[in-house]
């Protein structure tokens, strides 16, 4: 059995994080996001990974490349125009016909996918999809299942009357086990969705389609900065578990200063005297002033914090400067070498 990454997409929601890092290698906890997904297939012994890329494929492969030993076998594949997600996956997953695990690239979870093949094998499914419930289905794909498991309606983003209709809160997950008969319903070098084209033909064609539903285990698509920081809060308080999170690079805090036992720090990160750091995370080389305060927020490298300046619940990327006595609001979300000028809200 091998592995796929849909890591093509643009990203758009997360802007302005993903302007010059594509979702994909977009850090979380100080990683780059596909190095979490990477681990949950490594868990069940999928060592063999394709990332079908489409947008800025070059940087996610230097990130990965500079990742360190990522204990599988990654291939890059890239797309001459996206072909979309199904499209990509036939580009990418033809040779050799294998049983393939297929991941959105975007999606935070830690569920065990033992269990999942498990069921995949049981049901002698050609397609298992997995579903997560949710409490508004309409920004995902809309997934009704039987007693037995068995699909029995796929509705990328509902409309309004069709979350009327269909009684399920469900969706897909981003997620699936496809045995190769599935590339079989794609045309070669065609622009295809799993969504819109390839998961209702497999209805059509009442091919055996299964849904496992993951309801225990944490799971998030982390496609908006407001999920994106979200997912780090849950790391530090503990929703989410399962990951190691390194706590043990090497920062410069003054004793006078405050970090509590929460927040996580990258290496050479400079915490002044008298500044406060409460449930955040800071990426390397991260400065806070005297007397600043960081608190639920996420701060990309070398990213710098003046004295008296406050960030509550916001994401700041790479090289931002945020000047003295700066307020930087909740639900803030800055772009890489933001400046905010010395007294400004922002
Ligand atoms: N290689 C490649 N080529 N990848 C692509 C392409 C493409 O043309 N288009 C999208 N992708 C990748 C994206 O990078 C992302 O990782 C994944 O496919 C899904 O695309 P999104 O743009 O994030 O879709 P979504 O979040 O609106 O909806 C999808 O995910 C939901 C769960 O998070 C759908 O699969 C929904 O049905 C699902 O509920
Ligand atoms: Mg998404």
């Amino acid at each position: 059995m091998k592995g796929l990454i849909l890591a093509g997409g643009k990203g758009t929601r997360l802007r302005p994080l993903t302007v010059f890092t594509p979702k994909p290698v977009v850090p979380v906890i100080n990683k780059p996001f596909l190095l979490y997904q990477i681990e949950v297939l490594r868990r069940v012994r999928i060592t063999d990974i394709t990332l079908s890329l489409s947008y800025q494929p070059d940087k996610i492969e230097g990130v990965l490349n500079e990742a360190g030993d990522l204990g599988a076998k990654v291939h890059f594949i890239t797309e001459p125009n996206p072909m979309g997600t199904g499209g990509a996956y036939r580009f990418a997953a033809a040779d050799p016909r294998e049983t393939t695990i297929v991941f959105n690239g975007d999606i935070l979870t830690n569920c065990d996918l033992k269990k999942m093949i498990g069921f995949h094998k049981a049901n002698k499914a050609e397609a298992t999809i997995a579903l997560t419930p949710v409490e508004d289905p309409s920004r995902y794909g809309l997934v009704a299942s039987g007693p037995s498991g068995a699909v029995l309606e796929f509705l990328e983003k509902p409309k309004p009357e069709e979350l009327q209709r269909v009684a399920a809160n469900t969706i897909n997950a981003g997620i699936y086990i496809l045995e190769p008969s599935i590339l079989d319903l794609i045309p070669e070098g065609e622009n295809r969705s799993f969504e819109y084209n390839v998961f209702p033909d497999i209805l059509a064609r009442k091919m055996p389609f299964f849904a496992y539903v993951i309801d225990k285990e944490y799971w998030r698509d982390i496609g908006t900065p407001e999920s994106y920081l979200s997912a780090h809060m849950d790391f530090l308080n503990g929703t989410l578990t399962g990951f190691d999170i390194d706590r043990d690079a090497r920062s410069d805090v003054a004793t006078a200063a405050t970090v509590d036992r929460l927040s996580v720090l990258g290496e050479g990160c400079v915490i002044k005297p008298s500044a406060r750091v409460l449930n955040s995370v800071l990426g390397p080389g991260v400065h806070v002033e005297e007397k600043a305060v960081v608190e639920d927020s996420v701060v990309w490298s070398h990213s710098r914090i003046s004295n008296f300046a406050e960030v509550r619940d916001a994401v700041i990327a790479r090289s931002c400067y945020i000047g003295r006595n700066a307020v930087v609001r909740p639900g803030t979300v800055l772009g890489d070498k933001a400046s905010i000028p010395d007294y400004s809200k922002a």
